[in-house]
């Protein structure tokens, strides 16, 4: 029997989103709206001394100017925790405008709203700041002595040290040693949609519409952040255009705009600008890796010691968790990881893409590369002589693995065995070409709490799914369909998810690649109840032919339920009874921390690049990618992810970079013009085969995520392809013009 799931359906929001039918937050019409914009700090560290609004009060159609000076102060600070939790996430234990200091550039100091956002802006740049300065702290060089080893990084949730086995002995131990320092540029998330936040209070009653990875999580932390019990805030998110993390934590702005909506006794739009998406949303921070191996001289480890250096903000211990998975990745009995932070003049950083490994991995894999050449070994061999057959870190079986395939099956794509392993070897004309391979690891990361969604028949047949998740861009809306035919056996084009708001059963925050499990697994469980109730009802029903049947005989095809040759379908089922719809709730209980397995996804990345030495060019010629990914939902709208996220790998690689002035704290290149990021032309034919492992443990249908996996790992095949064509190493990200010259 042919199933929804897995099938390249195409989006069911594609057409509203080609034609500009989509509604994005701010898009959300309101009579009598008003607008909200901010002014940020110029300094990074300091005080206001001074600010005159006088001015910019006076301007046509300004409502209000909003300082420290009388922006009520919030109700409670919500303490740091990941929006995976379903829970309360502001992105930094800190709220702007609430005292006359100054913490980072760009820090929100004023907020100015009126009745057009032209009028609004304009007497924004009215407003007069003076300031007692500091010298920010900004760089890796001037915080190295002041660094500390925190208790735990990323919100507490991940330790500040792991270690397993001796390091120390591993590496007396081991025939040869690689050491390598790895330094990356900070990156920010730059989806196409700024973050916007529509607010309208109807009484006491709150209504936002906002830009976020979870209703949910926005709605606790408004709730909490203005001392507003959960039922007066209700938050609506029908289309995101994009995210990348910068919308997983609850920033200020959804608060602000409330804030202003209260005090104008309007709905008020408040939309950031691109350059204020560069100081509001977090970013991946700057951060140096040091990376020791130790390994026999067949290859096996015998020590890998990981270190990682970076700058958080004042309030918060935050790195990303760069070195969990890197980790996890291979079979070496001693192991140590430590984070180190100091204190800068940053705002809190934040997910972003792959958030952690995309950094961790590239490390581990390129210092794998330096260890097999060192070796004399291929680069694919020595990772196959270090596969870990258990996860090392807990010694639990792996829920699923399939990396042995995904080497397999990328390298026989790719042509990986002809390579001629000599560095520099292969020249057509001005280019040198090289080729480099890595492997990929991506934590599956499941909620802490329970998901849920709710499933409804109408007596003519359709099926409306419902769960509070936003859509941002990754076809959740055209998978959760697909689970829902299937698990009701109806055809899917009968079937579709409502999403997006608070009113809907609770799903959390789609962050770590989390999404496509979880929630398939609130509509599943959903589907499933209803389908299991409506057989019921049927066998019970003295005048449905299927009266008396055993429920586990009732087979259900197209909607039409049968045992031997009695059938009727659904729909009858409700419209002989005078029902209008059937609908059943379904609660997935996510697995609990303690579960003995190790879950991870898992895949292999090469790369060919040529590079041109004399002018510094570096252009990748083909990437493909071999992924393990559990089941696949959709099979067009999963390789578009891991194809995204391969070209993400690829301009983290080459080109993304926030710069910071490092004496004024300020980024210098916050536009989408300065801040580069892989464009068509920068990007290859990519290459992609999936790996479909069954997967009992991790959720109902096996789903290990593919939102994240297809960065990790591609950056560091495109860095060791850079090795191998030129015999330079760059032990960096982004890997530019100066570093090949
Ligand atoms: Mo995703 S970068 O873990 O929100």
């Amino acid at each position: 029997m042919t199933t929804a799931i897995g099938a390249p359906l195409d989006r069911v929001d594609g057409r509203p989103k080609v034609t500009g039918k989509a509604r994005y937050s701010a898009d959300v019409p309101m009579p009598d709206m008003a607008y909200a914009c901010l002014v940020n700090s110029r300094i990074a560290n300091g005080r206001v001394t001074g600010i005159d609004t006088s001015e910019a009060e006076e301007e046509a159609g300004v409502l209000a100017v909003l300082t420290h000076e009388n922006l009520p102060r919030i109700a409670s600070q919500p303490p740091l925790v990941p929006s995976l939790a379903g829970g309360p996430a502001p992105g930094e234990t800190f709220f702007p405008m609430q005292d006359e200091v100054v913490h980072y550039g760009g820090q929100h100091i004023a907020m100015v709203v009126a009745d057009t956002y032209e009028r609004a802006q304009h007497a924004a740049a009215l407003v007069r700041v003076s300031y007692e300065e500091s010298p920010p702290v900004t760089t890796i060089e001037q915080g190295r002595d002041q660094a500390y080893e925190p208790d735990a990084i990323f919100a507490g949730f991940i330790p500040g040290r792991t270690e397993r086995g001796d390091v120390r002995t591993g590496l007396s131990q081991a025939d040869v040693q690689v050491e390598a320092t790895y330094t990356y540029a900070g990156n920010n998330h730059n989806p196409i949609e700024t973050s916007t936040t529509t607010a309208r209070w109807d009484g006491d009653e709150l209504v936002l519409h906002d830009a976020t990875q979870g209703v949910n999580a926005t709605q606790l932390t408004v709730a909490a952040l203005l001392g507003l019990p959960l039922s007066k805030v209700r938050v609506k998110s029908q289309f995101v255009g994009g995210s990348f993390g910068g919308k997983a934590m609850i920033w200020h702005h959804p608060a602000l705009a409330a804030l202003a909506a209260r005090k104008v006794g309007r709905p008020v739009k408040l939309a950031l600008t691109r350059e204020q998406m560069f100081t509001s949303c977090g970013h991946r921070e700057v951060q140096e890796q040091k990376i020791t191996l130790g390994a026999k001289d067949d290859g096996r480890l015998t020590a890998l010691r990981h270190h990682k250096l970076s700058p958080t903000s004042p309030f918060d211990n935050w790195a990303e968790p760069s070195l969990n998975a890197a980790g996890q990745m291979y079979a070496c009995p001693n192991y140590e990881g430590v984070y180190r932070l100091f204190r800068a003049n940053t705002m809190t950083p934040t997910f972003m893409r792959a958030p952690g490994d995309a950094t961790g991995m590239f490390s581990l894999e390129c210092a794998m590369d330096e260890l097999a050449e060192r070796l004399g070994l291929d680069p694919l061999e020595l990772r196959l002589r270090n596969f870990a057959d258990v996860d090392p870190a807990s010694g639990n079986p792996w829920s699923s693995n399939g990396l042995s395939e995904c080497y397999e099956r990328g390298a026989a794509r790719f042509g990986w065995h002809d390579r001629d392993p000599r560095p520099g070897a292969r020249r057509e004309g001005n280019w040198l070409i090289g080729t480099g391979m890595a492997a990929a690891c991506y934590p599956v990361t499941p909620p802490n709490t329970p998901q849920r969604a709710r499933a409804r028949l109408y007596a003519d047949g359709s099926v409306v799914v419902q769960a509070s998740t936003p859509e941002f861009g990754t076809g959740v809306a055209t998978a959760m369909a697909q689970v829902a035919a299937d698990a009701l056996a109806v055809p899917v084009d009968r079937c579709r998810l409502e999403k997006g708001d608070t009113d809907f059963p609770q799903i959390a925050a789609a962050v770590a690649s989390s999404g496509a499990g979880m929630i398939s697994a609130a509509v599943h469980l959903a589907a499933t109840a209803l389908r299991d109730q409506l057989i019921a009802q049927a066998v019970a029903d003295s005048t449905s032919p299927l009266h008396g049947a055993n429920p586990a005989d009732v087979v259900v095809r197209d909607g039409v339920m049968a045992a031997g040759s009695a059938s009727e379908s659904y729909a009858d089922l409700l419209r002989r009874n005078l029902q209008p719809d059937a609908e059943a709730m379904g609660t997935w209980n996510p697995p609990p921390p303690d579960t003995p397995y190790g879950m991870a996804t898992f895949g292999a990345q090469f790369a060919e690049v040529a590079v041109d030495p004399e002018l510094g060019l570096i252009r990748v010629r083909r990437m493909t990618g071999a992924f393990a990914p559990g089941r696949v939902l959709n099979s067009k709208t999963v390789r578009s992810q891991l194809m995204g996220g391969m070209l993400w790998g690829l301009g983290q690689a080459l080109l993304e970079s926030n710069h910071m002035h490092p004496a004024t704290g300020r980024w210098v290149n916050s536009s989408l013009g300065e801040y580069l990021v892989a464009v068509n032309a920068d990007a290859p034919d990519v290459d992609i085969e999936i790996i479909e492992v069954e997967d009992g443990v991790v959720n109902p249908l096996g789903v290990k995520g593919v939102g994240e996996i297809g960065q990790v790992g591609a950056n560091a095949a495109i860095a060791n392809a850079v090795h191998h064509a030129t015999g330079r190493r760059v032990r960096k990200m982004p890997i530019t013009i100066e570093d090949i010259i």
